[in-house]
C-alpha cells in the first residue's frame, strides 16, 4: 500500500508511492534549480492528485468501440475547482489540471505575516454557482495551517461542501489544527516533517517555496 493513515490524524493520507518520495527529495535540496522546482513539484502535484481524486462520483454513459456499444464509467457531477493558495499553489495548478483538464480554477490570495505568522488576505474568486462543486484546494506547504484553514472557512461560508487539500510537505502542528477545525475536508500530503521551528518554517522542509518557484530571494 503506497498511501498511509495516520492513527492520530485519520483525515490524513500520506502518499508514499516511490517516484513522488524519490522526487520530493529532489525538490527539497537546496541545489535544485528553479527550473526544476517548478517541474519536479508539477510531477509530485500529479502523483498527490491521483490519490486525492480517487472518491470523485462516477456514473455510466453509453458509448461505442469500433466493435461494440456498452456502458462506460465516466465522471458525473459538476466540474470540480481547483484553488491554488497564491503564491506558491499556482506551482501545483498545471499538474492538476493536466488530470482534470475541464476543471475550473479559483484563486485565493493570501500571505503570511512575518512577525505573528497570521494569514493576510488580498484576494477571492470563484466560479458562480460552487456550491455542488468539489473544491480541491492546493498549496506545497501546510506549516501551522493558518492560509489552509483560513480557505477552508472561506469556502465553508459560500456554502461549499467538498473539499479536499492537497499539501506536498505538511507540519504536525498544521495538520493537528485543521483536522480538529475541519474533520471533513481530507487532506493528501507527500510527507508529514518533524516540526515547525520558530520563524514557523517546517524542518526539514523545502525553504520557502514561494520563493523558490519564483525566483524572489
Ligand atoms: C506560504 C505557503 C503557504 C503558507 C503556509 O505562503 O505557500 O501558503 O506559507 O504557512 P501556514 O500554514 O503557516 O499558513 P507565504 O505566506 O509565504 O506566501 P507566498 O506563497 O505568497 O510567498
Ligand atoms: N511557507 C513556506 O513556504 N515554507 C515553510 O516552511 C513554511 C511556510
Amino acid at each position: 500500500m503506497t498511501t498511509k493513515v495516520i492513527k492520530k490524524f485519520p483525515t490524513l493520507f500520506q502518499v508514499r508511492h516511490p517516484l513522488l518520495q524519490h522526487k520530493l527529495s529532489l525538490l527539497r535540496q537546496v541545489t535544485t534549480s528553479k527550473k526544476d522546482f517548478k517541474e519536479l513539484l508539477t510531477e509530485i502535484t500529479i502523483l498527490l492528485a491521483y490519490e486525492a481524486t480517487k472518491e470523485l462520483p462516477m456514473t455510466t454513459q453509453l458509448i461505442r468501440t469500433p466493435l461494440e456499444s456498452f456502458d462506460a464509467p465516466v465522471l458525473s457531477g459538476k466540474k470540480p475547482v481547483i484553488l491554488p493558495i497564491l503564491r506558491a499553489g499556482l506551482g501545483m495548478v498545471d499538474g492538476l489540471l493536466s488530470l482534470i483538464p475541464s476543471a475550473r480554477v479559483g484563486h485565493i490570495g493570501l500571505y503570511r505575516d512575518e512577525k505573528t505568522l497570521e494569514p493576510q488576505f488580498y484576494y477571492f474568486k470563484i466560479p458562480k454557482h460552487s456550491k455542488n462543486r468539489h473544491f480541491f484546494i492546493c498549496d506545497p506547504m501546510l506549516a501551522t495551517g493558518g492560509s489552509s484553514l483560513e480557505t477552508i472557512n472561506r469556502l465553508k461560508a459560500e456554502g461549499i461542501k467538498k473539499i479536499t487539500l492537497i499539501c506536498v510537505v505538511a507540519a504536525p502542528e498544521g495538520i493537528k489544527r485543521i483536522t480538529k477545525a475541519h474533520p471533513d475536508v481530507p487532506i493528501y500530503t507527500a510527507s508529514l516533517d518533524r516540526q515547525l521551528n520558530k520563524q514557523g518554517y517546517i524542518m526539514p522542509g523545502l525553504g520557502d517555496a514561494g520563493d523558490r518557484l519564483f525566483g524572489t530571494k
